[in-house]
């Protein structure tokens, strides 16, 4: 029995892109499954291939237990997406926008209002309600425009970025309402850049990358994937960078990357504070003076370059640092579908 949101074999390309190349994914009813990825990787078209927006160019599509190919209009009804990039209208007010958005959905006058009303108080915009929303700053937009997705609710939600934009206070408030909205029932993708936004929502993250999901599982399946926590340290001296590297390496439970420029050595580790302290204590054995240390939950960096061998690209054309090596056995098999 397939879940909310599947869909098998996904293939869509421009001109010579593979923007997605064979996505497969399968969210269970009432869970979030969060698309973890890169610019470019194909998070957006994924997002609307399974939203009817646009059609794959094979593949097979199922939503809230419906086809996406053969029920387009079916489907529709059964959905709330809030894009990447909001969708309000300019010369409307925020409160009007909600109102459309409930009349379109055919919801009665009374009950539309009443309903844009509450939005707006759950994501503070009621001050600013009766204003065209031209005058509103990105991050009011971001919060009207899912808002707007919130209007009637929907069983199954695609949420593309949607706290992109935010400032922290709204990010996290945001999450809350994503977690209500959950606990409710409703099934949620959403796509994030960031690893922490994925580990705070989802029960189960597909990381995507060229058109391709290349790891699937829990935040914390993932972490112990690229290694735990980080040990990152930043050494007075450029000097004493090469020892630094040799006692980081005794306490590492992976390669240690170095940035020679800026002093800064990164190690994955499992221990905690506990270890941070001995390393702190064998720094100081050595004699090595440091500017910096901390620990630090891994990132999305960090799980590319432990799942692909590289650094999550930022253009088609190559990775966006010198960080990425070739000293793992997951190196990246797909560099040939990569556009030019
Ligand atoms: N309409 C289009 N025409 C041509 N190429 C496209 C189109 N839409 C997407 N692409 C290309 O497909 C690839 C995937 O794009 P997509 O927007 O799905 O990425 P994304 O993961 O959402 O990235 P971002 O994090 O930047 O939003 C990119 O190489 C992009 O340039
Ligand atoms: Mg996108």
């Amino acid at each position: 029995m397939p879940g909310a949101i599947y869909a098998e074999g996904l293939v869509k390309t421009f001109g010579d892109v593979r923007a997605l190349d064979g996505v497969d994914l399968d969210v269970p009813e009432g869970t979030v499954l969060g698309l973890l990825g890169p610019n470019g990787a194909g998070k957006t078209t994924a997002v609307r291939c399974l939203t009817t927006l646009l059609r794959p160019d094979s593949g097979r599509a199922v939503v809230a237990g419906i086809d996406v190919l053969k029920q387009p209009n079916e489907v529709r009804r059964s959905i709330g997406l809030s894009g990447q990039f909001a969708a309000v209208d300019e010369y409307l007010t925020g409160r009007e926008n909600l109102q459309m958005v409930g009349q379109l959905y055919q919801m009665r006058a009374r009950a539309a209002k009443a309903r844009a009303g509450e939005l707006l108080e759950q994501f503070h915009l009621a001050g600013a309600a009766d204003r065209p929303t031209k005058t509103y700053s990105g991050g009011m937009r971001r919060r009207l425009d899912l808002a707007a997705a919130l209007v009637v609710s929907p069983p199954v939600m695609f949420m593309d970025e949607p706290t992109t934009g935010l400032d922290p206070r709204n990010r996290q408030e945001l999450w809350e309402v994503i977690k209500q909205l959950v606990a409710g029932g409703t099934t949620l993708l959403l796509t994030t850049q960031y690893l922490e936004e994925a580990d705070h929502l989802a029960h189960d993250i597909a990381v995507v990358d060229h058109g391709r999901v290349i790891a699937r599982g829990t935040s914390d399946q993932l972490k112990a994937r690229t290694g735990g926590e980080r040990v990152e340290v930043v050494v007075h001296e450029r000097e004493h960078v090469r020892t630094a590297a040799e006692v980081l390496g005794g306490f590492g439970k992976g390669p240690t990357t170095v940035e020679e420029h800026t002093r800064k050595l990164t190690v994955p580790v499992t221990g905690g504070a506990k270890l941070l302290a001995e390393v702190i204590r064998e720094l100081d054995t050595r004699g090595i003076e440091i500017d910096d240390i901390g620990l630090r939950r891994p990132t999305l960096d960090d799980v590319f370059l432990s799942l692909t061998g590289h650094v999550a690209e930022v253009k088609k054309n190559g990775p966006a640092t010198d960080a990425g090596r070739d000293d793992e056995s997951t190196g990246h098999k797909d560099e040939k579908e990569s556009a030019k």
